[in-house]
């Protein structure tokens, strides 16, 4: 059947198109796009609606199909007639549901994160000093596209700083700058992906939020080493049939394990074995308060390792600035995944960390924040020996964290969520875990506390623990 569309214009509004193939009467058509109007706010509350007759003169219906339309809104409330015959609009449009998001848990009165810098502590004043003197000096060329492996000013600080300080075998022409040790990893497994690479084995437990669901996402399987209290145990990575190993060998993350000399020969040892990969994730190193410096294994197999650096530990994560040290056959490729992820870092940052290096003052903040994060950890260690003795820290050497396992009769998630619901954050190694294996522990981040809050916060979880144990 043809149908024939009558448009209808109430108050300026499109209200309605009528449809003339009798599946819906018409007074019901009306009715509903009046409704839908109010509904909507269209039509707002004491608008007036045009007289029945003009209406149904507009739409070419008769009078009383507008009649029976506006009588049954009337019943339902929507309309209400007025004297002198006109109808006004009787009630206001339906709020609109506001989207329901979860309410965030409130943030812990004394927190205990880990993986984080006190950017209280950022060096604002030399960081502008740097980034005076880049935007005076840096040549134009310097603001157009870079290549794929960003600033050489930066190659050229970063390999002078990190083979003096961290004992690597950096040239300046096999670094590429990415943003934030997150990225890099994600360029090298992309690079490991599209290169064959089907399995990526990692530490376990390791961090959650960064390589595992990359890999995971490029189609490669994750398989986790065990660690202890020498980092990753090669005993059991002799047995792991995988292409690429993430490691964290100067302080394990989260366990605080180095791994010693022997253990660094026989990784080396499975690397070549296997043709695999190593990414050292080099990123607390920093920060070493009572233990000889590591350097990096970077240094003894530059052709089988990446190094992975970051200034979030150092001065800021919002920074977003890291670097990949790559072996030289890998350094094309990672520098082309870069330019196609986003065609380079920011260069002003990277001109002028390249700066802050060479002037000295990375050194200098570095020489400042050191005794501050130690005063940290020494109250952190102080407080819990005296209030918690049964807890045994773990990996207090170095970095910003320290892990401290827990007496058999204590269960990890209790203890934090009890903790939680006292405003204290702490956190569990349960969730970084691979397998289910492994003792329970707390990871305490002391970067961002002062020692007063450290003190009560230990005292808070001492309480907190009593509870958990009179349960
Ligand atoms: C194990 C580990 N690796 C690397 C990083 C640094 O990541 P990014 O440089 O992406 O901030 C962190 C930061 O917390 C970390 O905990």
């Amino acid at each position: 059947m043809a149908m024939k569309r009558t448009n209808l214009r109430l108050a300026g509004e499109l209200l309605i198109e009528l449809r003339r193939d009798g599946t819906v009467p018409l007074h019901r058509q009306i009715e509903t796009a009046i409704r839908a109007g109010i509904r909507s706010g269209r039509l707002p509350l004491g608008s007036s609606l045009p007289p029945t007759r003009t209406i149904a003169l507009d739409l070419g219906v008769s009078r009383g199909v507008i009649v029976e339309a506006y009588e049954q809104l009337a019943a339902e409330g929507y309309l209400t007639s007025r004297a002198g015959g006109y109808t006004q609009v009787a009630i206001g449009a339906e709020p609109v549901p506001a989207p329901r998001r979860p309410m965030p848990a409130p943030a812990p009165r004394i927190d205990f994160g880990y993986g984080r810098a006190d950017v209280s502590n950022f060096p604002r004043a030399a960081w502008l000093r740097s980034i005076r003197r880049v935007l005076t000096e840096a040549p134009n060329e310097r603001f157009g596209y870079l290549d794929g492996r960003g600033a050489p000013e930066l190659h050229e600080a970063l390999a002078d700083y990190l083979n003096r300080v961290r004992g690597t075998s950096a040239e300046p022409g096999d670094i590429v700058i990415c943003n934030g040790y997150a990225q890099g990893v994600t360029l090298l497994i992309q690079v490991l992906a599209r290169s064959g690479a089907r399995r990526l084995a990692v530490e376990d437990p390791s961090a959650d939020d960064d390589a595992r669901p990359v890999a995971e996402a490029a189609g490669l399987e994750v398989i986790g080493v065990p660690v202890d209290e020498g980092g990753v145990r090669v005993d059991a990575l002799d047995r792991t049939d995988a292409d690429a190993l993430i490691l964290t060998p100067s302080h394990q993350w989260p366990t605080g394990g180095v791994l010693p000399a022997e253990s660094r020969a026989a990784v080396l040892r499975w690397a070549a074995r296997r043709g695999a990969l190593i990414i050292e994730d080099d990123y607390d190193a920093e920060y070493r308060y009572d233990r000889a410096p590591v350097g990096a294994i970077q240094g003894l197999a530059p052709d089988r390792v990446v190094y992975a650096g970051t200034v979030s530990k150092t001065l800021a994560p919002g920074l977003r600035l890291g670097w990949l040290v790559v072996p030289r056959h890998l350094v094309d490729a990672v520098a082309k995944a870069k330019v196609t992820a986003d065609r380079g870092s920011p260069v002003v940052d990277q001109l002028a960390f390249a700066d802050f290096l060479t002037r000295g003052e990375f050194d200098r903040h570095l020489r400042r924040m050191r005794p501050v994060y130690r005063r940290r950890r020494d109250a952190l260690l102080a407080a819990l020996g005296t209030r918690l003795p049964d807890l045994e820290p773990t990996g207090v050497a170095a970095g910003l964290h320290l892990v401290t396992w827990l007496p058999p009769d204590l269960d990890e998630t209790a203890v934090v969520k009890a903790a939680a619901r006292r405003g204290l954050g702490v956190y569990g190694v349960g969730p970084y875990r691979i397998s289910s294996d492994g003792p329970s522990g707390l990871i305490f981040g002391y970067a961002t506390l002062g020692e007063a809050a450290i003190g009560e916060g230990i005292d808070l979880l001492a309480a907190v623990i009593d509870e958990v144990r009179s349960r």
